[in-house]
């Protein structure tokens, strides 16, 4: 387990030459701000090109080109509009399963907004069991902790909350084109809806109370589709394939973890009240026949709704139903 980590005097000479993008900056002047020796400087500057950064020294003079759309935790800050969320960053290039680590670093007294990153999950885990297939470079694999002041029969509206961030994250990017298929997976599409996103909730609560939340987010960002094993090619996609283009990871993390931040605020005080109207018009279920598989059981309805606890409402001969878990597919109609 290999941890992104800048060094001190790495990170400073960072934030001092990025501001200046292109200018040749004099090397003894940068020193001397650094109160570091030349030397010292070409070092901090071989470890900046080492963790991806395009910063040459040229004639006695530093220059800054550009900054690698790599899950860095220096990346991840700067510029990073949030209070709590992200207040600690734990980056990593590659781990078993981030969710994996965040629920350790929760036990262990991490702070509610601590989230952990990883160009890499080896051992990447889905909902039921399922493996989350996460290769180096193209996706985010993010676990974000959180202690809400809530009884554990709100860890689902949690979830909600969750999928309605990150839904208006990927809408900046391809608007009209996002839906959530409750509770847990993001799709993309206009007729054909794919997957592109998946969330994966793991509550440690006692009867009345939630001591800790980690939300496991796994994104498809720039995966082409042979970046996809066979399986589930048919299924998934990534936002690249939906924009044409690539897409900036670090700044799409950023997006996700202000939005997460305002939903959760809003969460807190008003329940899911203020992000209803939202979770209706992403799902893509509401209005549609469904089967619904919870362990052995089978339920068939019509979706009328996603109620204010997060549950799937649906309509059983006439009358209506809220469930609280199970796997959805859509019945032909
Ligand atoms: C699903 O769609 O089944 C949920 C997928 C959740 C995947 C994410 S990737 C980051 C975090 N760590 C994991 O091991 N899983 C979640």
């Amino acid at each position: 387990m290999t941890r992104y980590e800048l060094d001190t005097l790495a990170e400073e000479l960072l934030l001092r030459v990025r501001r200046k993008p292109a200018s040749f900056i004099p090397l003894t002047s940068l020193s001397r701000r650094l109160g570091a020796t030349p030397d010292d400087v070409k070092e901090a500057v071989k470890t900046l090109v080492s963790w991806g950064y395009r910063i040459r020294i040229r004639r006695g003079h530093v220059v800054f080109m550009s900054a690698p759309d790599a899950l860095i935790d220096t990346e991840i800050k700067y510029g990073l509009k949030t209070k709590v969320v992200g207040r600690q960053i734990h980056a990593y290039r590659s781990v078993k399963s981030t969710n994996d680590l965040a629920t350790q670093l929760a036990e262990n007294g991490a702070p509610e907004g601590t989230i952990v990153i990883a160009e890499q999950q080896t051992r990447g885990r889905g909902r039921f069991g399922r493996n989350w297939h996460s290769e180096p470079g193209n996706g985010i694999y993010l676990s974000l902790v959180l202690r809400p002041n809530l009884p554990p029969d709100k860890a689902p509206a949690l979830s909600i909350m969750t999928a309605v961030a990150l839904a208006d994250t990927l809408a900046g990017y391809l608007p009209d084109r996002v839906w959530i298929k409750w509770p847990n997976d993001l799709l993309i599409g206009r007729k054909r809806l794919r997957k592109t996103a998946g969330i994966l909730t793991e509550l440690s609560a006692e009867q009345k109370k939630i001591h800790h939340v980690v939300i496991g987010v796994g994104i498809n960002v720039n995966h082409g589709i042979d970046d996809f094993p066979e399986d589930i090619k048919p299924i998934a996609t990534s936002l690249r394939r939906a924009l044409r283009k690539k897409v900036s990871r670090v700044e799409l993390l950023q997006k996700l973890l202000v939005n997460l931040e305002r939903e959760y605020n809003s969460y807190l005080k008003h329940g899911l009240k203020k992000a209803h109207k939202r979770v209706r018009a992403y799902s893509s279920l509401i209005g549609h026949s469904i089967k619904l598989a919870s362990g052995k059981n089978i339920t068939e309805g019509k979706v009328v709704d996603i109620d204010l606890d997060g549950r799937l409402v649906l309509e059983i001969d006439g009358e209506c139903r809220p469930v609280i878990a199970g796997e959805v597919t859509v019945v032909k109609e």
